[in-house]
This record gives C-alpha cells, structure tokens and sequence, in this order.
C-alpha cells in the first residue's frame, strides 16, 4: 500500500437551498456525486479529508469529517471556519448564485396573493472568488459548468477566481454518473478527460491536485 500524503484536503459538494418561507426554496440540479467521489478519491490518498455538502441523496464517505450544510451562507461559513487547517481546496458545491432577499417568516399564501409572485433577489457570498482573494498556501480548484463556450468561459472563471486549477464541465453532467471535463491550469496545461466515471474523473483530479503541490 502507498504510503499517505499529509496534505489536508477540504471539498465541497452538492446543491445549496436558498428559502423563500418556511417550506419553500430555490435550489438546482447538483447530485453531489463528483464531490463525494473527489472525497472517497481524497481519502485513497489522505487521512485528512473534509466534506461540506449541501443536501443531497447520497450516503457520507466512511473515514473523513463530513459537515452538512444548507444554505450558501452555511457553506461559506463551514469553509471558512476550516480554511487555515487546509491545502488543497476543492470547491465541487453547486452554490446558488442568487437567495431572495427576504426569507418571508411564515408560508405565502397564495390565497392572500392574488395574481403571481415577484420576488427580489440578491447575490449569495462568492465563496471560491473570496478563497482566491485571501489564499495563501493553499491549492485552490473550482468547477466550472457551463452551456456554452466551455473552455474559454472556465478559463476566464480561473483568472478571475485566482484559481490554480479549474475543472470544466457541460452543465449537462448534471446527475450523470458519467462526465466529460477538461483540466485546465492557471499554467495554461489543458487535459481533456472524457467519457470517464464520476469516480475516474474524481481520481485523476485529485491526481492533478496532489501534482500542483509538488
Ligand atoms: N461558487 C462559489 N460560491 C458561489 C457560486 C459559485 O464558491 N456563490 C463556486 C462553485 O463551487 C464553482 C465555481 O464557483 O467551483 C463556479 O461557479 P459558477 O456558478 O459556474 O460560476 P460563477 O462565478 O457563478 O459565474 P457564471 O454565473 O458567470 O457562470
């Protein structure tokens, strides 16, 4: 067996829930599945792994510390409260974009709202954005999921977010168990993974992480 690394590996998985009353809320696609895989990848290689998930169906990988959030600001918390203790971060969360500016303290009712609902929304905390701006030693990656013009809007996400490695993929991997994604370095190296489980795909990126640090 190959001995393990002392890096300590902090990712994200999952959707957020942003509310909207009590039992209601925004949220999207995200399974979770490439998060946790790059978790159980991460523990092949680490005793130190850390997960901070949003909900999702799927069962915590064994042998790390898992921390279950909710929302945006959950997530933001959670990774921040664990930053300084981290050295490669991989932000694999399907963070929602925007909440609404109020969560309305009891359901709407629809009764008392006549014709449609408009609701005002604001945006949630950049998490990766901010992890750009503060790292320090830390190995930074984000994900990219995009409709359209994949690479370069991933590669653009990476100078932006002052990441080290940013992995691409079509927003069409969604609840796959399958990806196709590109690997692209703040270097400018690009690797194209395709048509590989979620499971190869997480093992190759830890792979690439683990290499950005040598
Ligand atoms: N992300 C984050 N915090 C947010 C939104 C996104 O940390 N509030 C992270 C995701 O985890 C992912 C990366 O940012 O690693 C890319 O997210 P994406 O939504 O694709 O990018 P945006 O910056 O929102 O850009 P755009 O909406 O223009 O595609």
């Amino acid at each position: 067996m190959k001995p393990l690394t002392p890096i300590r590996f902090l990712i994200t998985a999952g959707p957020t829930r942003e509310f909207i009353d009590p039992i209601r809320f925004i949220s999207n696609r995200s399974s979770g599945k490439m998060g946790y895989a790059l978790a159980e990848a991460a523990r092949a290689v680490s005793s130190q792994v850390m997960l901070v998930s949003g909900p999702t169906a799927l069962t915590p990988p064994k042998g790390i510390e898992f921390v279950p959030v909710v929302t945006a600001q959950e997530m933001s918390d959670a990774v921040w409260a664990r930053f300084e203790q981290s050295d490669i971060v991989i932000m694999a969360a399907a963070v929602c974009d925007f909440r609404p500016k109020a969560v309305a303290p009891q359901k709407i009712k629809k009764t008392r709202l006549g014709g449609g609902l408009t609701l005002p929304f604001e945006p949630t905390p950049d998490i990766l954005a901010e992890l750009g701006r503060r790292k320090k030693s830390q190995t930074l990656i984000g994900f990219a999921a995009e409709t359209e013009n994949l690479e370069a809007n991933a590669l653009d996400k990476l100078r932006r977010k002052n990441l080290d490695l940013i992995v691409a993929n079509d927003a069409s991997a969604f609840e796959s168990d399958t990806n196709d994604v590109t690997l692209i370095s703040a270097a400018g190296k690009t690797e194209r993974l395709s048509a590989m489980t979620k499971t190869k795909v997480a093992a190759a990126i830890i792979r690439r992480a683990v290499e950005l640090r040598s």
